[in-house]
């Protein structure tokens, strides 16, 4: 079964509470959150206190994204909040020390990947990572259309002999994930598909039969 992260970049940001407590009623496995310092990406969202909020008021695992060119600089900051899993970008450099700080806290670590960055730059990280995050979009924003060459990569990574989590993040459809899927996908973030949908249930049911 795929794990289901609803992505609450496409949450109402007036009404945060009420979006995540109908992802989680709706049977979602984590809650995707987007970290963005407005340097890695041009956009700018959610800080350690919108995670610690999260955490006291939820009990579904908290899958922080951080797309920050110094991820360091916050992650004690982001495990003391409670993440459940912290992802850091491979394109910011080595990540094997952030790797071990991270598990050392009692999290999970994963190393995201950009589209256009090739499947090579996590091959260090395959034996102590915990999940890959193939972005499937130019990280960002929400509501773009998903890169089908990232397909290709996800399945050169269990081709590779990856065994743990691999993710999906961005412009992900029930229309466009069992491609995904087939190829080795076991998580997949989605904002917008989720959000702007009037029985998020009913569609997380289906995607959790697929
Ligand atoms: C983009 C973020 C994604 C985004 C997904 O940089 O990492 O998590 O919110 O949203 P959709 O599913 O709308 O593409
Ligand atoms: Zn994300």
């Amino acid at each position: 079964m795929i794990k289901i992260a609803p992505s609450i970049l496409a949450a109402d940001p007036l009404n945060l509470e009420r979006d995540v407590k109908r992802a989680a009623e709706a049977g979602c496995d984590w809650i995707h959150v987007d970290v963005m310092d407005a340097h890695f990406v041009p956009n700018l969202a959610y800080t350690p206190d919108a995670v610690r909020r999260l955490r006291e008021t939820f009990s579904v695992p908290l899958d922080v994204h951080l797309m920050m060119d110094c991820p360091e600089t916050l992650l004690d900051a982001f495990l003391d909040a409670g993440a459940s899993n912290v992802t850091v970008h491979a394109e910011t450099g080595d990540v094997s020390r952030l790797i071990q700080r991270i598990h050392h806290r009692g999290a999970s670590a994963g190393v995201a990947l950009k589209p256009g960055t090739p499947a090579e730059a996590v091959k260090p990280y395959l034996e102590t990572a915990d999940l890959i995050l193939a972005m499937t979009v130019e990280p960002g924003f929400g509501g773009q259309v998903m890169d089908e060459r990232v397909i290709h990569k996800i399945r050169e990574l269990r081709e590779a002999g990856y065994r743990g989590e691999i993710e999906a993040d961005g412009g992900i459809r029930e229309d466009n994930i069992r491609v995904l899927a087939e190829n080795g996908l076991t998580v997949a973030v989605m904002g917008t598909a989720l959000f702007r949908n009037e029985n998020m249930k009913a569609a997380i049911m289906r995607l959790h039969r697929i």
